[in-house]
């Protein structure tokens, strides 16, 4: 791969050669992403016009579903025809497992030339490199265990935003009661394992959400803390609309917004949504943690795939820097719901959620309380997760007993491991 001053030189040379700023100095890519929300959409169109900016082509793939399953199917289409995107939004273990097929391209010289090192996250930081060199840039840190509240159905039930899921429970019965669905929900896989996974972390806290979602230890997954986290799930089920099914993430947010709906638990995109419809986090709608003193981290990057071409190299790296720079990781994040990857970027112009979400993080590195999400594949390889999607789908769309769950899941890892 080229040196980063290898590009500039030759996108300096190209720009005197055609004697116009309107040659792709940046590059060309071809970005494969799951942003198509409201939030999403205005998030990453920030990230197409700095690069266009920059004189490069921007050639977008969207693929709609959130959590991005679509999206992971289309990619592996693409890689096995022989012809995948530049740059794909990818996270996690994923990073690793494209890597170690031989699929992506460092940015090393970027990396280095900028000192990413420094700026990021050690963790954070490990998850972008394949034998030492960067292969992904991340865009944002999101955390997973929130509440989502409309604060005048709760004024209406005289309830505050729950800290325990017994008082979750308590303030769900007492909206009923008063004729108000408690929880919107989407009824899909990935949203299922989002609640599962933040019921888990405040029933059984860090240790629990880590032995069992992480490690995938049998005695956690076969324990009486899980039980009680698939008679929590039941309990959710119960306070759901009619309508769950199948239905979008960021509908079930307009829900909250316009008042059909009390709460809804879902990772800080959901705040994107909320802002991109004009809402005011404090006032229109509420954000807290959800219960369990801890953090669950899901952090977006965009990972180089091997592809040919200077012209896309050059894009490769053009994208890579911008992701990177202070000023984007600022403009990016404010629309997306998320807080900066990079460790410099002051928080001055972000809100309530954006500080608390900073706040609770730094707390939870240091109170080693800081785990990675499960249901958004930051956590265990694909399989493994498919595994725990299933079964708890399986679970909040029955009457399965919670035995029967926690025994399947062990089954299930097992087989998976
Ligand atoms: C991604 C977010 C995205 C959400 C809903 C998560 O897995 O990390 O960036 O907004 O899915 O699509």
């Amino acid at each position: 791969m080229r040196s980063a001053r290898g590009f500039l030189l030759s996108a300096g040379v190209a720009m005197m050669l055609a004697g116009t700023s309107h040659v792709h100095a940046g590059g060309t890519v071809e970005v494969l992403h799951w942003w198509t929300s409201g939030g999403e959409a205005r998030a990453v169109g920030e990230l197409k016009q700095s690069f266009e900016d920059q004189g490069g082509t921007w050639i977008d793939s969207p693929i709609a579903g959130g959590g991005g399953d679509a999206a992971m199917t289309a990619l592996r289409a693409r890689v096995v025809a022989g012809n995948p995107p530049t740059a794909v939004q990818l996270k996690g273990p994923g990073i690793q497992e494209w890597a170690v097929e031989g699929a992506v391209a460092d940015v090393e010289d970027v990396a280095a030339a900028e000192g990413w090192d420094d700026v990021l996250p050690p963790a954070l930081a490990e998850i972008m490199k394949f034998d030492g060199k960067y292969v992904a840039a991340p865009v944002n840190i999101h955390r997973v265990d929130w509440i989502w509240a409309n604060p005048e159905l709760l004024a209406q039930v005289d309830a505050d935003v729950p800290t325990s899921w017994d008082e979750f429970n308590t303030t769900a019965e007492k909206l009923m009661e008063a004729g108000i669905t408690p929880l919107a929900h989407g009824g899909q896989p990935w949203q299922d394992a989002t609640v599962f996974e933040v019921v888990a972390l405040g029933l059984g806290g860090a240790d629990f959400f880590r032995a069992a979602l992480v490690e995938l230890d049998m005695d956690a997954l076969n324990s009486d803390t899980m039980i009680q986290v698939f008679d929590q799930m039941r309990k959710m089920r119960s306070y759901v609309d009619p309508g769950f099914s199948g239905r979008d993430w960021n509908l079930a947010t307009s829900m909250v917004m316009n008042g059909e709906a009390a709460f809804q638990i879902m990772g800080d995109w959901a705040k994107g949504e909320f802002l991109a419809g004009g809402k005011v986090p404090g006032e229109d709608f509420l954000c807290a943690p959800a219960p369990g003193n801890a953090f669950i981290l899901n952090s977006d990057s965009f990972v180089m795939f091997n592809v040919r071409g200077d012209d896309r190299i050059e894009g490769q790296q053009v994208l890579a820097s911008l992701i990177m720079s202070p000023e984007f990781q600022e403009t990016f994040n404010l629309a997306k719901g998320s807080i900066p990857a990079r460790v410099d970027v002051s928080l001055d112009a972000f809100d309530i959620c954006a500080q608390r979400s900073h706040d609770d993080l730094t707390a939870a590195i240091a109170a080693d309380t800081l785990v990675p999400s499960m249901a958004h594949e930051m956590a265990v390889s694909r399989s493994v997760r498919g595994e725990f999607l299933d079964v708890v789908t399986e679970h909040f769309n029955s009457d399965m007993s919670s035995q029967e769950a926690v025994d399947r899941l062990v089954a299930a890892i097992q087989r998976a491991m």
